[in-house]
């Protein structure tokens, strides 16, 4: 039987950084994302005798088991569903993402979410919200919020097992429809760093981690307040702060992670100057040189006119709280 599903990547307002546990995916820090309108992954699997062993299929191109990058992430998950479900059987999955894939736009967000609900699916175990989020959250930490539309918070738990580590919705799309996230593309190449390796770094090295997981607390009852009343100033304060406490974390491991290139910073100052001027905006950035630039719908065409001229800007998406994972009936193969 072929599943197929449908994930919107996450942008996250408060970020996860460093895993406690990493077998199980569980963050030292709880976090809060918006779930995207236009960035999303589309998933098919099918679990069949004829397949000797498992094959994948991303954006075109073929990953084996036995290659770090099938191993590390994909065959990893697959592991964990046959530990749950007993199920042996070798499985198919093709999958396409809309947008620049491991470049800092969410790609294993969007992927392992709609992964987790095409293959409960396939598997015959029907899984509710919570449960969805916990498996999806074995495949890639940021998947977890994938799975809830709208305003999402990921809670950091406390439990060993991570049966209590789960993201669920804070508000649907409908309650704040004006705001807008624009993604500003400066490189569609493939991070150096990836995501998963930057957090065991900076956790391991950089000596100012145990205040980062102290004061994300603080920035969580601040935008979830901001989220509750839509004060977007505290909302976008609070986010700028926080992805910039995050990666002067990254900055001061050794070696030193930066993400940024020029473009990243044009973006940052421009946004800074914009706003001194009156034009409200503000930042969020991830493991890669994209800017996130959140504002109300009202200065999102100014907004992106004025992103789109920047000296190294290569692609504007501009987008705004969208739907959570779901079924479709279109197949990939
Ligand atoms: O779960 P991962 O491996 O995609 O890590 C996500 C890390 C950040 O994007 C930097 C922050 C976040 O909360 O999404």
């Amino acid at each position: 039987m072929k599943v197929s599903a449908i994930a919107n990547s996450n942008i996250a307002l408060v970020k996860y950084w460093g895993k406690r546990d990493k077998e199980f995916m569980l963050p030292f820090n709880g976090s809060i994302s918006m779930t995207v309108n236009d960035m999303f992954t589309h998933t098919t699997v099918e679990f069949d005798k004829k397949y000797t062993e498992d094959i994948l299929i991303v954006n075109g191109k073929g990953l084996k088991p036995g290659e770090e990058d099938y191993d590390e992430y994909v065959g990893a998950f697959m592991k964990v569903v046959r530990q749950l479900t007993g199920n042996q059987t070798k499985i198919k999955i093709v999958s396409k993402n809309n947008y620049p894939t491991a470049a800092g736009l969410a790609s294993s967000a969007s992927g392992f979410a709609a992964l987790s609900l095409a293959v409960s699916k396939a598997f015959g175990m029907p899984l509710n919200e919570k449960a969805l989020s916990i498996l999806a959250r074995r495949g890639s930490g940021s998947a977890s919020r994938s799975i809830s539309a709208g305003f999402v918070e990921w809670h950091r738990g406390e439990k060993k097992d991570g049966s209590d580590s789960f993201a669920e919705q804070i508000a649907p799309p409908e309650h704040w429809p004006e705001f807008r996230m624009i993604a500003v593309i400066t490189s569609k190449k493939e991070k150096k760093v990836k995501s998963r390796a930057g957090m065991a770094q900076t956790v391991a090295t950089c000596p100012f981690y145990p205040k980062w997981v102290e004061t994300v607390p603080i920035d969580l009852d601040a935008i979830r307040k901001g989220i509750k009343e839509k004060n977007f100033t505290l909302v976008g304060t609070t986010a700028e702060h926080n992805c910039l406490k995050m990666h002067a974390t990254m900055i001061a491991t050794r070696p030193a992670i930066i993400y940024w290139n020029p473009a990243t910073m044009e973006v940052i100052h421009s946004i800074m100057d914009w706003r001194d001027e009156g034009l409200e905006s503000y930042f969020t950035i991830d493991a890669g040189p994209q800017v996130k630039v959140l504002c109300m719908e009202k200065d999102s065409k100014e907004l992106a006119k004025r992103l789109g001229a920047l000296k190294g800007v290569d692609e504007i998406i501009v987008t705004r709280p969208g739907p959570g994972a779901r079924f479709t009936d279109e197949h990939l193969f």
